[in-house]
């Protein structure tokens, strides 16, 4: 298939500026010359110039968990991509469960966020993934298909290149509850089927579609080296060096 694995860290509400730098310091030398897998680092807003500056030259890139829809404006609290953009940031998540559960983000404003950071050039990872209910519900499917229909409303097939899917079971995020390798392939099956109904059977062999959810360096290799599963998001275990870089080489 040739689809390169994206390894990527969201470090969610954690680290100061000297912890941020003291991990890349730590980090980047552990996986110098990594060229298998591209890495990334998702850090909050206030670490973003820091951990941009310490990765400046390196293979790891750097993205924001979140940015607004809007190019800029009265919006306060939100980051613009434009302001994204001027510091170094290349990538951005979009509708994570937690902006969904915690800041009532809709499929509707994830397909916009996705359509600025698209029109700007960013590579966004456009999180999707049911909850517990909705999985015993025997709902996974319906749900999976709805979130991406949804965020990819008046995407085009010429426009889809840089997106990246991460499917993320909320069940299995920071509960050390880890979907199997099978449940993992058949919720990515759904979502590239999906995918090629709406943006065709190109777009959807070079999607790239991450899982996340309790990944460790325990689980890695039996998840990534899956065909269908091309790399991973990873929470807890993305906040120590020596912990991610074994998620890199898995
Ligand atoms: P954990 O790896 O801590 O379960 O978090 C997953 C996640 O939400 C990554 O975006």
């Amino acid at each position: 298939m040739g689809r390169k694995a994206l390894i990527a860290a969201n470090w969610k509400m954690y680290k100061t500026p000297a912890e941020a730098a003291d991990f890349v310091k730590a980090f980047l030398p552990l996986v110098a010359g990594h060229t298998r897998d591209e890495i990334a680092l998702f850090p909050s807003p206030v670490l973003l110039p820091t951990v941009v500056a310490a990765c400046a030259g390196s293979n790891v890139a750097v993205g924001a968990q979140n940015i607004y829809f809007a190019e800029e404006g009265a919006y306060t609290g939100e980051t613009s991509v434009g302001q994204l953009k001027a510091i170094g940031g290349t990538h951005t998540l979009i509708g994570h469960s937690e902006r969904r559960q915690c800041f009532a983000e809709t499929d509707e404003i994830v397909n916009k966020k996705l359509h600025t950071a698209l029109k700007h050039g960013l590579i966004p990872v456009v999180c999707i993934g049911e909850v517990l209910e909705e999985r015993e519900a025997g709902k996974t499917a319906d749900v999976l298909k709805t979130q991406v229909t949804g965020a990819f409303v008046g995407i085009t097939p010429e426009a889809a290149a840089p997106i990246v899917i991460a499917y993320e079971p909320v069940w299995a995020i920071g509960t050390g509850k880890t979907a199997t390798p099978e449940m993992a392939v058949e919720a990515h099956r759904i979502i590239r089927a999906e995918v090629a109904k709406l943006l065709g059977a190109d777009v959807a062999a070079n999607i790239r579609i991450l899982y996340g959810g309790s990944v460790k360096p325990e689980n890695a290799t039996s998840l990534i080296g899956e065909e269908e599963i091309d790399g991973a998001l990873v929470g807890g275990a993305s906040l120590k060096a020596d912990s991610f870089e074994k998620i890199v080489k898995y």
